[in-house]
């Protein structure tokens, strides 16, 4: 029988998630792992555990040659990339939980793992406690998977909850998710999009092989979507979702985004809640398959930790098979996506930009229209994130290809605009 490794684990941060950890670890003693040392910031504050466990440098655990296995789940994504990376170099594994450190690190990182040879994995960075990143690695090592479309960001899908279900105002949803501890310390990064943005560039790498830099990917939050927004989902019998989307399209490239998103109410996504997080595969021959569970919070993430804790016993590694053992797809630029938009000042919103506009209703205060346009425009021009304009995509908002320039005048004409 193998024999396990003894895993000497050296901690940075004891914050929501850092805390976490150490409760669930001191509840599986099987796992033949402990912690040596926990780095923090400051002493500041009283803290649950014994106070001999902690120090303020980082060199007591980097240089120490007891531990092997430097577990990062701190909040400064710079802080933390010098952690890992001189971690990695002193020939330590390393379990992250810094999802801006790494999608802005990405490309060193995945170097810094040729050379060094040992291993770095980030399960909990994405999705919390659903496998999502072990699932795309090992199960789906093949060509066959067309799209996933996703919830990544539980903060954010906390406060679509309390808002539409619960009547909730933004305000004081956000402080809810604040104090649950699901939000990011600046909670902007959760509610602009950047929290699900940076958990979808390395699932892209993981699921395709992609290796973007984040603001290369179109993308935005919940932050400019208006109470008559809901009203229009309702009427649709749909409901607003902060989703990550990404498709091969035809000729072998993978259209992907994270915006908001009209999600149908039979929609496995639609049934995600709160700080859930939900993942839709559609894959050759299985169909659909649904991954769920809770996004974010302490003990959520920190199972996630333990699971790569755990994985370091047998000395796992990520493989990166669809970048290093597939052709890596490329990320499409030619594509077209099909949005509802709405507006207080008609004059705000350039028609021209738009392939065609098939609906349009502008009897209200607010109004809105919904049409088709290039993937393209929307990721160089600002226009629709400017003046309280609300970009929401419909329900597969896709389209590969648009026919002929007649289609824009004549539909631009019906709907009165031209
Ligand atoms: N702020 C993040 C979220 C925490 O709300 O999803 C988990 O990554």
């Amino acid at each position: 029988m193998a024999t396990h490794k003894k895993l000497t684990i050296g901690l940075f941060g004891f914050g929501v998630v850092g805390e976490g950890l150490y409760k669930v670890l001191q509840q599986t003693p099987s796992l033949n792992a402990s912690i040596k040392r926990i780095c923090i910031k400051n002493y500041g504050k009283k803290r649950n555990a014994p106070a001999s466990l902690f120090t303020t440098d980082k060199n007591e655990l980097l240089n120490d040659h007891d531990i092997n296995v430097i577990v990062e789940v701190i909040d400064d994504a710079n802080a933390a990339f010098e952690i890992v990376s001189t971690a990695l170099q002193n020939g330590k594994d390393v379990v992250s939980a810094s999802k801006k450190m790494i999608a802005t690190n990405l490309k060193e990182l995945l170097q810094l793992q040729k050379q060094t040879g040992k291993s770095l994995l980030y399960e909990s960075a994405a999705c919390a406690s659903i496998p999502v990143i072990r699932n795309l690695e090992e199960y789906y090592d093949n060509d066959l998977l067309h799209s996933i479309k996703a919830i990544v960001n539980g903060s954010t899908n906390f406060i679509l909850t309390k808002i539409f279900e619960e009547g909730i105002d933004f305000n004081t949803a956000l402080l809810q998710a604040q104090q649950a501890g699901f939000a990011e310390s600046d909670p902007t990064l959760d509610i602009e999009g950047y929290d699900a943005i940076n958990k979808w560039t390395f699932l892209l790498t993981h699921a395709y092989g992609i290796t973007e830099n984040p603001e290369n990917l179109l993308f935005n939050g919940i932050q400019f979507i208006h109470a008559t927004d809901s009203e229009t989902a309702a009427a649709r019998k749909q409901e607003i979702k902060l989703v990550a989307q990404a498709q091969k399209l035809k000729n072998g490239e993978v259209a992907a985004f994270v915006l908001p998103q009209f999600v149908k109410q039979e929609d496995h996504l639609a049934f995600v809640k709160n700080e859930y997080n939900g993942v839709v595969i559609e894959s050759g021959f299985a169909d659909k398959q649904f991954f769920y569970g809770k996004g974010a919070g302490s003990f959520p993430t920190a199972s996630a930790v333990l699971s790569d804790i755990a994985a370091l016993r047998y000395g796992y590694k990520y493989e990166y098979k669809k970048l290093y053992h597939h052709q890596p797809h490329q990320l499409a630029k030619d594509f077209f996506l099909k949005v509802y938009l709405s507006f207080d000042d008609i004059n705000s919103i350039p028609k021209e930009e738009f392939e065609w506009i098939e609906e349009w209703h502008a009897q209200k205060e607010r109004k809105y229209l919904i049409g088709v346009i290039a993937y393209q425009k929307l990721k160089n021009q600002t226009w629709w994130r400017e003046n309280g304009t609300s970009l929401i995509l419909l329900p597969d908002p896709i389209i590969e290809e648009v026919a002929s320039q007649n289609i824009k005048k004549r539909s631009l004409e019906l709907a009165g605009v031209l």
